[in-house]
C-alpha cells in the first residue's frame, strides 16, 4: 500500500485525515513541529485506529532535517496541512506567515523534487476566492483578488507555485483542496479542534463559551442582506473533509486539479447558535456586535465538481458536528 507523508498531521484537520487514511489502508508518517498541536494526539490516533504512525517532530523550515526524512521515507505522496492559519495574527505578523507557509512549502517541494516524489495534496481555503466569493463559489471563479489578509494570500500564492511546478515537470500531480469552514470532531470524542491562544473562528469561540472560558459570543453583525441578518457560511464536518482527502488521493493524475470541499449549504451565525442549543439542551449566551472588517455576507461552496470527479460529497449535518463537538468537550447531555 502507498506511503503518505502528512505534514501538520497532529493538527485539527490533519489528525482526522490520518485516521481516515489509516482506515483506508495507507501507511502514514506524520511531520509536525507541534507549534499548534500536541504529541498526545498520536496516542489518540492509536486508540481509534490501532496504529501509531511514525512521527517526525521537525519544522518545515529546517531543510536539513526535512531532507533526511525524505532520503529515508520513500514516500508516494505528501498531504500538506502544515501552516499557520490565524487571520488576525497574519495581519500583525505577515513576515512570519510568509516565511512559515511559503518558505515551508518551498522546502517541501525541493525535497520532493530531489527524491522524485511527484504527488502533493495541498490544504487551500475558500479564502482564495476573495471578493469574488460572495454567494456560491465554483472552482472556475477568478481567485486571488480582494483577499483581505496575508494568511489568505499565502494560500493563493502556494496554489500559483504548485501550478508553476506542474508546468516544469510533466509527472507532477497537485490536488488543491479549497476547504470551506471545518467544524466538529471525531465521533469517538478523542480528537477535535484544540487551538492555542484566543480563537477567532466561530466554532472555537462557541466551544469556549460552552466551557465557560468566554462569557458570551459576539455575533458580528445582524444587518447583512440575509434572512436573519447574520453572515452565512458553509460549515463542513471535519470527518467529511478528511474523507475528501482519501477520495482525492485515489484520483490523482499528473497536472493540477482544484476542488472545493464544502457541503453546498449555507448556515447563518444565528442558526449555528440554535444548532448548539438543540444539541446541548442549553442556552448559548450571545450579543450582537458590530460587523467584523472583511466579512462577506454569504459564502458557500458549489461542491459539484468533487462529486462528479472524485465521487465525494459531504454526508454529515451541522447537528452531527455539534453533537461530536460536545462529545469531544465532554459536555454530552
Ligand atoms: P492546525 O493548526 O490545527 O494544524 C496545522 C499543523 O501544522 C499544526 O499541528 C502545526 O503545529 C503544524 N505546523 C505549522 N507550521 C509548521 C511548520 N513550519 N513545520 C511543521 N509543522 C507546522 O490547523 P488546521 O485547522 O488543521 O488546518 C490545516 C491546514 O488547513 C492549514 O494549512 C490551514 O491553513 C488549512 N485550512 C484550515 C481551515 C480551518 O478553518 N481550520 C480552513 C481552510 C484551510
Ligand atoms: C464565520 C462566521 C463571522 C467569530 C475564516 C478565515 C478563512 C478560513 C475559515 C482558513 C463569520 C462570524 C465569528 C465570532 C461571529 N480559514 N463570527 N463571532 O470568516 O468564514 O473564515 O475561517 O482558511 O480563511 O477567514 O470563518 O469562523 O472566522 O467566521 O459572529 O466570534 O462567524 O462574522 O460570519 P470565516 P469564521
Amino acid at each position: 500500500m502507498e506511503k503518505i507523508l502528512v505534514t501538520g498531521g497532529t493538527g485539527y484537520i490533519g489528525s482526522h485525515t490520518v485516521v481516515e487514511l489509516i482506515s483506508a489502508g495507507y501507511t502514514v508518517e506524520i511531520l509536525d513541529n507541534l507549534c499548534n498541536s500536541k504529541e498526545s494526539v498520536l496516542d489518540k490516533i492509536f486508540e481509534i485506529t490501532g496504529v501509531k504512525p511514525k512521527f517526525h517532530k521537525i519544522d518545515l523550515l529546517d531543510f536539513g532535517a526535512l531532507s533526511n526524512i525524505f532520503r529515508e521515507g520513500n514516500f508516494d505522496c505528501v498531504l500538506h496541512f502544515a501552516g499557520l492559519k490565524a487571520v488576525a495574527e497574519s495581519i500583525a505578523e505577515p513576515i512570519m506567515y510568509y516565511e512559515n507557509n511559503i518558505g515551508g512549502t518551498l522546502n517541501l517541494l525541493k525535497c520532493m523534487k530531489e527524491n522524485n516524489v511527484n504527488r502533493i495534496v495541498f490544504s487551500s481555503s475558500a479564502t482564495v476566492y476573495g471578493d469574488a466569493g460572495n454567494g456560491a463559489c465554483h472552482e472556475d471563479l477568478p481567485a486571488g483578488h480582494g483577499i483581505t489578509n496575508p494568511y489568505g494570500r499565502t494560500k493563493y500564492m502556494i496554489e500559483e507555485i504548485l501550478k508553476d511546478v506542474s508546468v516544469s515537470n510533466p509527472e507532477f500531480s497537485a490536488t488543491i483542496l479549497r476547504y470551506f469552514n471545518p467544524i466538529g470532531a471525531h465521533s469517538s470524542g478523542l480528537i477535535g479542534e484544540d487551538p492555542n491562544g484566543i480563537p477567532n473562528n466561530l466554532m472555537p469561540v462557541i466551544m469556549r463559551v460552552a466551557t465557560g472560558e468566554i462569557d458570551e459570543l459576539s455575533v458580528y453583525g445582524n444587518d447583512y442582506p440575509t434572512a436573519d441578518g447574520s453572515c452565512i457560511r458553509d460549515y463542513i464536518h471535519v470527518v467529511d473533509l478528511a474523507r475528501g482527502h482519501v477520495a482525492a488521493l485515489a484520483k490523482m493524475r499528473p497536472g493540477v486539479k482544484i476542488y472545493n470541499l464544502g457541503t453546498g449549504r449555507g448556515t447563518s451565525v444565528l442558526e449555528m447558535v440554535s444548532a448548539f442549543e438543540r444539541a446541548s439542551g442549553r442556552k448559548l449566551p450571545y450579543k450582537v456586535a458590530p460587523r467584523r472588517a472583511g466579512d462577506l455576507a454569504e459564502v458557500y461552496a458549489d461542491p459539484s465538481l468533487a462529486w462528479q470527479e472524485l465521487g465525494w460529497k459531504a454526508s454529515m449535518s451541522i447537528d452531527d458536528a455539534m453533537r461530536d463537538t460536545l462529545h469531544y468537550l465532554e459536555l454530552c447531555v
